[in-house]
């Protein structure tokens, strides 16, 4: 081999592996995951033990400013609650996980849309202000029962 093909072909493996290495020390120090200001984490293995998700629903909110926290689990290939009613005008944190894979939790007619991950909890918050009945789909291709993956959330005036 002539010499200067020696030193191209090892200056180019060289620099491969150089980005490889940079590559995998950024992935490693940035831990793969979305930014971390203000994530909630949860186990997707014990989805069903824990005491947020336990009894996926509606719950009067115990943080300031907020009227209720609504619990949801996305799962192949259901949402849980399948439905739930929310009084029109409420201040609603939305949160969203899974035990299994990525889901897109979309509630048509509004701009609730994001993705459901295992190991994460993703929140939305909101006023529901109009009333009438919003279906709740999954947008992320999650496997053969994904178009079966519906709720509806209930926005209903109050009866005064
Ligand atoms: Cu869940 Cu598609």
């Amino acid at each position: 081999m002539h010499k200067y093909e020696k030193i191209w072909l090892s200056f180019g493996t060289g620099a491969l592996i150089l980005f490889l290495v940079i590559l995998g020390i950024s992935a490693v120090h940035q831990g793969h995951s979305p930014a971390a200001s203000g994530i909630e984490t949860i186990n997707p293995d014990h989805v069903r033990d824990d005491e947020r998700f336990k009894e996926p629903g509606l719950y009067e909110s115990k943080e300031e400013g907020f009227d209720y926290d609504l619990y949801m689990v996305a799962s192949m290939f259901r949402y849980e609650p399948t439905e739930v009613e929310i009084p029109k005008g409420s201040r609603v944190r939305v949160m969203v996980t899974t035990p299994d894979v990525i889901h897109g939790f979309e509630v048509a007619k509004t701009n609730i849309n994001m993705m459901a991950e295992p190991g994460l909890i993703s929140k939305y918050h909101t006023t529901f202000n109009k009333e009438g009945e919003f279906l709740v789909v999954c947008n992320e291709y999650c496997g053969t029962g994904h178009t079966d993956m519906t709720s509806v959330i209930k926005v209903v005036g109050s009866e005064e």
